[in-house]
């Protein structure tokens, strides 16, 4: 079922902070998903910390990418069934793989593979942090997706990221030019080139020559980062998504979508712990429409427009 070559979507969901809810969300969405009839795969791609399958009930599957890595064993045929219809699974590696033994070699075939999954959307939950793998498979995704928390820290770190990634973008983008050293050097010598964030190094870069400046505004137009805001507890913490999207804008010169937020709840935990996968059997949870709506937004690409009154209206 799921695994000729045929175009999909790729979706990929990090974040900077750890335990924000990456893969409660990932899974939940993938679960939105799969409930309107849509085809995936949902790859654990948590080096070190896979537990996606914790999220659908299931026990720790016996194929996982270590598989991949080590036996060289194809990407589809170490797909599980996730115990949802229409979902794959893809566990982590834990233990014996750690990220920097993937060798560059077996990233690029492990991308390669898993573009060529046959299915509507293939979802990627990753690890926490800015490691060099996780930029790289978050980069390879068509919807880039992050999540955090209305806390300083999430927050601070989630920017860090989105710095990483956009910094890593611009790298490859300006290598295809042959203008690597360009970036370092501007980037290194900032104070002299009078740049005081983001926003003034990519006018640095736009300016090295038209061709780059057409170039880049066409590649950088796709480049959009989906934010989403997870265990909001009051009607002002959803706030902190809309802020978040204007700082994108105004310091790194990025479009980020506010894709939405949701709730926190004590039962995802209870579900969690039951084993027993909370779209599906939490039903009456008010979480369960925010994930709806924040598929939706994703799917469509809209953002929404959110406020405090909205909030405690119980509508947006
Ligand atoms: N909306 C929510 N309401 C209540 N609890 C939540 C919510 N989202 C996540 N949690 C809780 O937070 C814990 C961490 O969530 P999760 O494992 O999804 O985070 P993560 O970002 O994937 O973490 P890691 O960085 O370790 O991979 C979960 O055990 C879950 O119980
Ligand atoms: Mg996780």
């Amino acid at each position: 079922m799921y695994h000729t070559d045929k175009s999909c979507e790729i979706w990929a969901v990090a974040g900077g902070k750890g335990g924000t809810g990456k893969s409660f969300i990932t899974s939940s969405i993938a679960t939105q998903l799969a409930l309107k009839g849509r085809r995936l795969v949902i790859i654990d791609a948590d080096f070190g910390g896979a537990n996606l399958h914790s999220f659908f009930g299931i026990s720790r599957p016996k194929h996982s990418l270590s598989e991949f890595f080590e036996e060289r064993i194809p990407l589809s045929q170490i797909i599980v069934h996730s115990g949802i219809s229409n979902m794959g699974l893809i566990t982590g590696a834990l233990g014996s793989l750690d990220s920097e033994s993937i060798s560059y070699t077996q990233k690029q075939k492990l991308f390669r593979q898993i573009r060529s999954l046959e299915a509507d959307y293939i979802l990627i939950d990753l690890g926490a942090g800015s490691h060099i793998n996780t930029l790289d498979t978050f980069l390879l995704a068509d919807k880039m997706i992050v999540v955090t928390v209305p806390e300083v820290t999430a927050i601070e770190n989630l920017y860090q990221f989105i710095k990483s990634v956009y910094f890593r973008k611009l790298k490859f983008f300006l290598g295809s030019f042959g203008l690597k050293d360009m970036l370092q050097d501007a980037w290194k010598n900032k104070a002299a080139y009078g740049i005081r964030n983001f926003a003034n190094l990519l006018d640095h870069v736009k300016k090295s020559s038209p061709d780059v400046h057409v170039a880049f505004e066409k590649e950088m137009s796709t480049f959009v980062v989906y934010i989403i805001l997870n265990q909001v507890r009051k009607s002002t913490d959803i706030l902190v998504g809309e802020n978040l999207k204007s700082v994108c804008l105004k310091l790194l010169g990025l479009t980020a979508v506010y894709a939405g937020y949701a709730d926190y709840d004590e039962e995802v935990q209870k579900y969690i712990n039951r084993k027993e996968p909370f779209m599906i059997h939490c039903r009456l949870s008010p979480v369960i429409r925010e994930i709806e709506d924040i598929t939706e937004h994703i799917m469509s690409g809209k953002t929404a427009i959110f406020s405090a009154r909205s909030y405690e209206h119980g509508r947006y």
